[in-house]
């Protein structure tokens, strides 16, 4: 009886310690050891087994920790890399850009291409009604998403998205998931037909506002960590200095066009001027009709000769064809005399430099047309007229045109005489060369006429 007792004893004392191994191991599994006691008398060994399976525990679970912390850390530093790449290849884009349109595609392209993102656009904030945001560009599988797509950057349903929040309230706006986010109800089905999976609105912010948004769509859902974000704020903030630095180049280059257009206008009709001026005279004194223009032709060809410069030899061509102007204050009948003039005619008809330079002095045009007028009948060695000037003295285009109104002069003919002829007239501006004419302007013009062939035509 006793030994029966003893046994039944025994034997509840055994199922007590396998119910409490048990409940060790049940406790074990559900990770609840710290929670565990155990104890009683004969239970040493449970409790050195439940100790190192403890150690084992802690050490497996520290272990899982260090390695899921090392996948995050890389998972955080991949992502940052992108983004740095991506940044890296934009500003490259951005110091190359020459035009707004051509900018905005790179942009868009490096960000998918560098970045690993499934599609990228920008849009510009519309200053309608609706406040639509008007996609300019874009990169990226995006399967008419954007025409398909209405995107607002009011308050509405239209406009709470990444896109929209971002313009409107000049924040970045990163959606973690399509699938989850109720604000992105207006395009999920849509977005998730094309594998995207989250997003970033960048707000484009310039001095005079938020010109729009840059948006990124992920093919994975919660994309962007806070590395990634600072990093693509950055790179709106460049892309947006880009734009205003492309547009200020943009409107400088069209101002400065407009400018020119002006100028040119204003040169034409300054052109005009001049020659209508020479008509008149020319109209006025049919005895040096087209003597003017032949002046001139002769002038530009020594002016070219000498290598003077493209403005001035336009100049001198100019010069040329008013430079008797002050003719119009010399009686009609002394001009068209036959015969010899008496000292008072001849002083009237030398009064027509002075005459001419008084009529254009106090017009501003781009040469001294009205000096190289009154000059015009100086001679080197101070014997010629009104001033007697000498040398240096004479402006180089005065010295020009004295020896191709000269030439001029007496190859053709005049009321007071027949032509006398080319040869003759080389002939006076060889025996004046070291005189009356400027040297290098009287052998330029012989050699125009002896080596290059040169003749009045008309
Ligand atoms: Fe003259």
């Amino acid at each position: 009886m006793n030994d029966k007792k003893e046994l039944l004893a025994e034997n509840a004392a055994l199922r007590l310690r396998l119910e409490e191994t048990q409940a060790v191991l049940d406790s074990m599994r559900s990770g609840a050891i710290d929670a565990l006691v155990v104890g009683g008398p004969g239970n040493e060994q449970i409790i050195a087994l439940t100790e190192e399976l403890k150690q084992s525990a802690r050490s497996r679970h520290a272990m899982l920790s260090v390695l899921e912390d090392q996948k995050r850390a890389e998972q955080a530093l991949k992502r940052a890399n992108r983004a740095l790449r991506t940044l890296s290849a934009c500003n490259e884009a951005l110091v190359r850009a020459v035009s707004e349109p051509e900018l905005l595609d790179s942009i868009c392209r490096l960000v998918v291409e560098k970045g690993g993102y499934s599609m990228a656009w920008v849009g510009f904030a519309d200053p309608d009604l609706e406040k639509t945001v008007r996609p300019v560009a874009q990169y990226g599988y995006e399967g008419g998403y954007l025409t398909a797509s209405k995107f607002s950057w009011a308050d509405t349903e239209l406009g709470r998205g990444p896109t929209g929040t971002a313009i409107r309230t000049g924040s970045v706006q990163v959606n973690r998931n399509f699938l989850t986010n109720p604000a992105l109800a207006p395009w999920r089905e849509a977005a998730l037909r094309r594998g995207y999976q989250s997003s970033i609105g960048l707000p484009l912010k310039s001095a005079m506002g938020t010109l729009g948004a840059l948006t990124i769509n992920a093919p994975e859902p919660d994309a962007f960590n806070e590395a990634e974000v600072t990093l693509l704020q950055e790179l709106a903030a460049d892309l947006t200095f880009g734009i205003e630095t492309l547009r200020t180049r943009a409107d400088r280059d069209r101002i400065s066009q407009e400018h020119l257009h002006d100028t040119e206008i204003l040169r034409q009709s300054l052109e005009d001027s001049i020659k209508a001026i020479a008509d008149t005279v020319e109209m006025r004194d049919p005895y040096t009709a087209g003597h003017q223009r032949r002046v001139g032709l002769l002038a530009v060809a020594i002016a070219k000769e000498l290598g003077l410069a493209e403005q001035q030899v336009h100049g001198i061509e100019l010069v040329a064809t008013v430079h008797d102007l002050g003719k119009i204050s010399v009686p009609a009948e002394i001009l068209a005399k036959p015969g010899k003039l008496s000292n008072i005619e001849m002083m009237l008809v030398r009064n027509h430099a002075q005459a001419g330079y008084e009529i254009l002095k106090d017009i501003k045009f781009p040469w001294p047309i009205a000096t190289v007028v009154r000059q015009h009948h100086e001679r080197v060695d101070g014997s010629g007229y009104p001033l007697g000037l000498k040398g240096d003295q004479i402006l180089l285009e005065s010295r020009i045109m004295a020896v191709a109104d000269v030439v001029e002069a007496m190859a053709s003919h005049r009321p007071y005489r027949p032509a006398l002829g080319i040869d003759a007239a080389l002939k006076e501006i060889e025996r004046g060369r070291d005189t009356a004419y400027d040297p290098a302007v009287a052998d330029a013009c012989i050699r125009l006429f002896a080596e290059k062939r040169f003749a009045f035509s008309g």
